[in-house]
C-alpha cells in the first residue's frame, strides 16, 4: 500500500453518517450492474434520476416563474432538463431555451453530449456560445448551451433576453461572479418579463437561499396560475440520486508534497483494487502536467509490471477538443483510465466508470485584496462542501473508495464548511463595467445573491475612473467607456486596445489581446531548458509582450507550420486559437471606431499602449534589492518576475504585469517595462495622494 494511506489501520468511513446524507441515497433506479456496460443512449437517458420527475419539472416550470432544482452531480440536470423543455413546447415559435455555465469547457461538452442524444449536429438545434466561439445558429437553434458570461453578454444588444422562454442557470452552487451578477439581473427582467421561466439548478442544497432571493413580497397562494400568470414565489425541486456509498480514506500525516502523493496513491490502487477508473483532483494545468508526466514515465520505468494497463488523461480547460473526446470515450476492457483533472470534475462533468477518487484537497481560487489593491490566483484549501462532491463521483456506477490527501483531523477542525462566492473574493471592475453598460447605476444598492465588500466595489470604480471609462457621475464615458464595455475583455486590456488606436499600433496590440487571453502560448514540457533556449529564440529586451509578437511573426512567417511551432517549443493549438481571437478582435475593433494600423517595429508605442491600460500594474525594482525584489507603486506589495518572463533575472528598473501568481511569493506574470514618466501621463489621478473620489463620498 501507498506509503500515504493505510486503509488497514482505519475504519472506513461512510459519508453519510456524518455529513447529512444527502449524497448516497441507495439506489432505486438499477444501474450498469458492471459499470462496463455502455448502455444504448436512450436507454441511459431513461435510466437517469432526473426521468422520473420529468412530469414534475415540466409541471412546476408551467406553473412558477422561478423553479429550483437541486440533484446529486450525474442526475440528469444538464443535459435532460433541457431537452425535456424541448419536448414540452418552450422551443416553439422560433423561442430558445438557455443553458448557462460558469466553464467553458462544460459548455462544449455538454452541448455536444445533448445534440448526440437528439441526434442532431451540434450548432443546429443544440448549438453553444462560449466567448469568441459561437457554435449557435438564430433561428434553428433550440437550445443553447452558454456561459454565463457571455448570456450577461447578450443582454447588452437585448436587455430583456426575450429570445429566450427558458432560462436555466446551472451550476448555481458555484457561485461564479457572472452567475450572481446574472442573477441580480434575471429578477429584474422577470419584473419586465412575466412569461419568462428561470431555472435555477445546483448540485448542494442551498436551495433554501436561492429561493429566498427570488421570493417577491407579495405571495399569490391560492390563485389558478392560469388565472394571473404563473406563480412568483419559487419552487423547489429535490431530485434523489443514486449514488453509492463511498469510503473515505485519511491521510495518517499530512502530506508535503500533494502531486506526488497522488501519483502514488493511484499507483497503490491501481495495483491492489480491483478494475475502476481513478478520477484525481489537482488544482492546475503545471500540477496535472507534473502528474500525468510522472505517471506517465513510472509507466515506461516498470514496463509490465505496476501501471501497465493504466491510461493517464488530463483534464482542464483549455484541451483540445480530442484531448476532451478521450477523457469522455469508454475505457478498453482489461485498462484502467486515470483522468487528473482541475475542480471541473467536482459537479460541472461527468465522468462514467469512476470508481476511486483521489483528492488533493486543494483548488486554485481566485483572491483579491481592496487595500492593496492585488488579485491573485491561489492554490488553496477546498471546503467541506467541495470535498463531499469529489467524493461523490467515486460512487456513480457502484460502491467507490475517496482516497483524501489530507487528515482526518484536518477535515473535520480546520476545512471550512463552504467556499466564499467569487463575487466577495474578485476584483471588480469587469463586473462594474458591464452593470454600467446595462444601465445599472446604483451599483451599490444593487440587489445581489452576496453583497460585495463596499471597498472592492469603490476600488473597481476607482480603477474605471482613471481608465477614463467612468466620468466624474460614475457614467460610462463617452466615447472611451461604451467603447470598453463593448470589448469582451478585461477592462485594461480594453482601454489598451482603444489607446492603441491614437497611438498607431493597434494590429500589434490586437495580437498582443489575443495571447493575454488564453493561458499560454508556449508548450508545457519537462525540458524546461530546451524550452527556456527556445524562448530566447523570440525574446525580446522590451518585455513579455512585445517577445509575444516576435513568436507570432514567426508563426506567420512559417506558413503557420506545425513543425515550426514543434521545434520551438510553441503551444500550435494556442496560435491558432489567437490567429482565431485576433480576427475577432478586428472586427469587434472596427465596429466600435478603432483605427486598424500597424507601427512596424516601433516598439515604443506598444509599451506606451500597455502602459495606458495597466498602469494600476506598475512596479518598481527596489534600490538596494539584491533579490530582485519590485515594490507595486500602489499599495507597496512585494513582488517578483515570474520565471516564466523573459525579463526574469534581468530586472529592469520600471515594469508593468499583467497578473500576480502567488506560489511561494507573488510573482508577476507577462512583464514589460516602461518609463515612468508614461504612469502619470497615462493616469494623473490616479498616481496623485490626493485622489477626487469617484463616487462622491
Ligand atoms: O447535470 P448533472 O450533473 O445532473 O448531470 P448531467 O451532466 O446531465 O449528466 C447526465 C449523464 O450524462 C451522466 O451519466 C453523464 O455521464 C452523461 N454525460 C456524458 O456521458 N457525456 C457528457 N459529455 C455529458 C454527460
Ligand atoms: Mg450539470
Amino acid at each position: 500500500m501507498s506509503q500515504f494511506w493505510k486503509p488497514g489501520a482505519e475504519k472506513p468511513r461512510i459519508l453519510d453518517d456524518e455529513e447529512g446524507g444527502v449524497l448516497f441515497l441507495a439506489s432505486s433506479i438499477s444501474s450498469t450492474s458492471s459499470g462496463y456496460g455502455y448502455a444504448s443512449i436512450e436507454k441511459q437517458r431513461l435510466r437517469l434520476p432526473v426521468y422520473k420527475y420529468r412530469t414534475a419539472i415540466l409541471y412546476l416550470v408551467e406553473t412558477h416563474a422561478t423553479t429550483v432544482i437541486v440533484g446529486e452531480t450525474g442526475s440528469g440536470k444538464t443535459t435532460q432538463i433541457p431537452q425535456y423543455l424541448k419536448e414540452a413546447g418552450w422551443a416553439d415559435g422560433g423561442r430558445v431555451i438557455a443553458c448557462t455555465q460558469p466553464r467553458r469547457l462544460a459548455v462544449q461538452a455538454v452541448a455536444s453530449r445533448v445534440a448526440e442524444e437528439m441526434g442532431v449536429k451540434l450548432g443546429e438545434e443544440v448549438g453553444y456560445t462560449i466567448r469568441f466561439e459561437d457554435l449557435a445558429n438564430s433561428g434553428v437553434t433550440m437550445i443553447k448551451f452558454l456561459t454565463d458570461g457571455v448570456l450577461l453578454r447578450e443582454m447588452m444588444d437585448d436587455p430583456l433576453l426575450t429570445k429566450y422562454s427558458v432560462i436555466m442557470v446551472d451550476e448555481a452552487h458555484e457561485r461564479s461572479i457572472s452567475t450572481d451578477i446574472l442573477l441580480g439581473l434575471l429578477k429584474k427582467i422577470q419584473r419586465r418579463r412575466p412569461e419568462l421561466r428561470l431555472i435555477i439548478s445546483s448540485a448542494t442544497i442551498e436551495a433554501k437561499s436561492m429561493s429566498a432571493f427570488f421570493q417577491t413580497s407579495k405571495r399569490r397562494r391560492g390563485l389558478e396560475a392560469d388565472e394571473l400568470g404563473p406563480r412568483k414565489d419559487p419552487a423547489i425541486l429535490s431530485v434523489e440520486g443514486r449514488g453509492f456509498n463511498v469510503q473515505i480514506h485519511y491521510v495518517e500525516e499530512p502530506v508535503a508534497d500533494y502531486v506526488r502523493a497522488a501519483v502514488s496513491t493511484v499507483l497503490s490502487i491501481h495495483d491492489q483494487e480491483p478494475p475502476g477508473d481513478s478520477l484525481v483532483f489537482l488544482t492546475g494545468q503545471d500540477d496535472i502536467d507534473a502528474a500525468v508526466q510522472l505517471l506517465t514515465e513510472e509507466a515506461q520505468a516498470n514496463g509490465k509490471k505496476n501501471s501497465s494497463g493504466l491510461i493517464v488523461l488530463p483534464l482542464y480547460s483549455g484541451l483540445s477538443r480530442m484531448e476532451q473526446d478521450l477523457v469522455f470515450s469508454p475505457t478498453p476492457r482489461g485498462k484502467r483510465k486515470v483522468v487528473i483533472s482541475t475542480n471541473i470534475a467536482e459537479t460541472s462533468l461527468t465522468l462514467e466508470g469512476i470508481v476511486y477518487v483521489v483528492d488533493s484537497g486543494f483548488s486554485k481560487q481566485r483572491f483579491y485584496n481592496p487595500i492593496s489593491d492585488v488579485e491573485n490566483l491561489v492554490v488553496a484549501p477546498i471546503s467541506k462542501a467541495s470535498a463531499r462532491q469529489r467524493a461523490g463521483r467515486a460512487g456513480r456506477i457502484r460502491p467507490g473508495k475517496c482516497y483524501r490527501l489530507y487528515t482526518e483531523e484536518y477535515f473535520i477542525n480546520e476545512m471550512p464548511a463552504q467556499g466564499i462566492p467569487e463575487m466577495q473574493r474578485s476584483n471588480l471592475v469587469s463586473c462594474v463595467i458591464q452593470l454600467k453598460a446595462l444601465g445599472i447605476d446604483n451599483i451599490l444598492g444593487f440587489d445581489w445573491p452576496a453583497s460585495p465588500a463596499p471597498e472592492a466595489m469603490i476600488r473597481a470604480l476607482e480603477v474605471l475612473y482613471s481608465l477614463g471609462v467612468l466620468d466624474d457621475d460614475a457614467k460610462l464615458t463617452s466615447p472611451v467607456g461604451f467603447q470598453a464595455a463593448e470589448i469582451p475583455l478585461d477592462p485594461m486590456i480594453a482601454k489598451m486596445m482603444l489607446s492603441s488606436s491614437q497611438l498607431g499600433c493597434s494590429e500589434e496590440i490586437i495580437t498582443i489581446a489575443a495571447v493575454l487571453s488564453i493561458q499560454s502560448i508556449w508548450v508545457s514540457t519537462k525540458a524546461q531548458k530546451e524550452l527556456d533556449e527556445a524562448k530566447l529564440r523570440f525574446a525580446a529586451v522590451e518585455g513579455d509582450h512585445v517577445t509575444f509578437l516576435n513568436v507570432y511573426q514567426g508563426f506567420l512567417r512559417s506558413g503557420k507550420s506545425s513543425q515550426w511551432c514543434h521545434k520551438n517549443f510553441v503551444n500550435y493549438h494556442a496560435m491558432k486559437k489567437v490567429i482565431e481571437i485576433r480576427e475577432q478582435l478586428r472586427r469587434i475593433a472596427l465596429r466600435i471606431g478603432i483605427v486598424l494600423k500597424s507601427c512596424e517595429r516601433d516598439m515604443l508605442v506598444v509599451r506606451k499602449a500597455v502602459t495606458a491600460g495597466f498602469f494600476a500594474n506598475a512596479c518598481n525594482l527596489e534600490a538596494y534589492s539584491h533579490n530582485g525584489m519590485y515594490k507595486t507603486v500602489r499599495g507597496s506589495q512585494e513582488v517578483y518576475i515570474h520565471p516564466s518572463s523573459v525579463l526574469f533575472r534581468v530586472n529592469p528598473k520600471w515594469v508593468i504585469y499583467q497578473s500576480l501568481v502567488s506560489t511561494d511569493r507573488q510573482y508577476m506574470r507577462n512583464v514589460i517595462t516602461i518609463d515612468p514618466s508614461w504612469l502619470t501621463e497615462a493616469a494623473p489621478h490616479f498616481f496623485q495622494h490626493q485622489r477626487p473620489d469617484p463616487i462622491g463620498r
